[in-house]
């Protein structure tokens, strides 16, 4: 039931904070697993990371953390696994909510001929796809019943961030807090988020921008508001705006700058390359300004993917409710997608 919230999506959203954190203690609780994943992690010749859609775009954060320490890893969408040969050495990280999704599922069979191992994150304990792997991460996100994926999102980059903190000897306790930093984003951005939300559903486009760790929030961001309220929406690399999107920016098109702190001076160059040509500047930033945009969305957090995550689903939500529109069942969508 939909305990008082006018949809599954609003209430799922505002149950991150207790998927993560019991997420977050049952990956605490069997550290034996985790171990395990890291010794084959720093042993893999290359990380594949495969998933679809929203979960996709977590393969895409962890692909970029493990970029950054050296190794080689490689995010794939799953319905492209003919393109890559699989092989002894690689080490393939498979990502869905449901545990059901064919095309993760084919990749996974692919690869594994191929020589590869296979670790799995799912929310559903004996999936298929967590049947078919050699190491199983089950997520405690609870059930999802809203069509687009929001809880389950947040809850796969905590448990991606807790497997690099424990890998690369980064300080994973503090992870054990985490859920505090989704709860505060929450409570701190329903307000912004609905008129942000309710500003953008005017919109026919929209670009979503970020660089580095930003990036696939500002490509999450920009499936969530196109997925469940029928606004168009692309998500560029911040710096790569400059090489064509920006043709498209004249006075008062919409773009969001998801900002997680880290390069807050290269993207504000940006901020003022869309301003420049009469862009409507809407930025999401944590620990660090940006300034210059006409609305800024602050937070400060100890994990920004974290707190960022709530914000653009929330984002999506006020625009599709805005609409009128079920940000439940979006049209030509189901939960879980069985075909090729
Ligand atoms: C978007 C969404 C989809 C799923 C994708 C993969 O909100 O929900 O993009 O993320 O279909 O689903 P799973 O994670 O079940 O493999």
């Amino acid at each position: 039931s939909k305990e008082g919230y006018p949809h599954f999506m609003i209430k799922e959203i505002h149950e991150s904070p207790k998927a993560v954190r019991d997420t977050i203690s049952s990956l605490v609780s069997d550290l034996d697993v985790v171990e395990k994943i890291s010794e084959e992690i720093r042993q893999a010749e290359r990380v594949i990371i495969t998933g679809a859609g929203t979960s996709y775009h977590a393969g895409l954060y962890f692909s970029l953390l493990l970029s950054r320490e050296g190794l080689t890893a490689i995010p794939l969408v799953a319905s492209e696994y003919y393109n890559l040969k699989g092989r002894k050495g690689d080490l393939v990280v498979a990502i869905s909510q449901s545990g059901e999704t064919i095309d993760v599922l084919l990749s996974i069979r692919k690869l594994k001929s191929e020589g590869a191992k296979i670790v799995s994150i799912t929310n559903v304990i004996e999936s298929a796809i967590a049947r078919e792997s050699d190491y199983k991460v089950y997520m405690r996100a609870g059930p999802e019943i809203g069509v687009a994926a929001t809880k389950t999102f947040t809850t796969q980059v905590a448990t991606l961030l807790f497997l690099y903190s424990y890998t690369f000897g980064k300080e994973w306790k503090s992870l054990k807090e985490a859920d505090k930093e989704v709860e505060q984003a929450i409570n701190l951005t329903e307000g912004f988020t609905k008129r942000i939300g309710e500003e953008l559903s005017k919109k026919a486009s929209v670009y979503y921008l970020g660089r580095g760790l930003s990036l696939p929030l500002a490509m999450e961001g920009a499936l969530k508001i196109k997925e469940v309220s029928y606004v168009h929406a692309e998500a560029y690399p911040a710096g790569e705006s400059k090489h064509g999107p920006i043709s498209l920016v004249e006075s008062g098109f919409p773009v969001v700058f998801i900002n997680d702190g880290e390069m807050p001076e290269l993207l504000k160059n940006n901020v003022m390359e869309m301003k420049a040509r009469g862009g409507k500047i809407f930025t999401i930033s944590v620990n660090k300004k940006i300034g210059e945009a006409d609305t800024e969305v602050f937070l400060s957090s100890k994990f920004p993917v974290l707190s960022i995550s709530p914000v653009i689903q929330l984002i999506a939500y006020y625009a599709a409710v805005s609409k009128g529109l079920d940000p439940d069942k979006p049209r030509n969508l189901a939960k879980t997608v069985t075909v090729e």
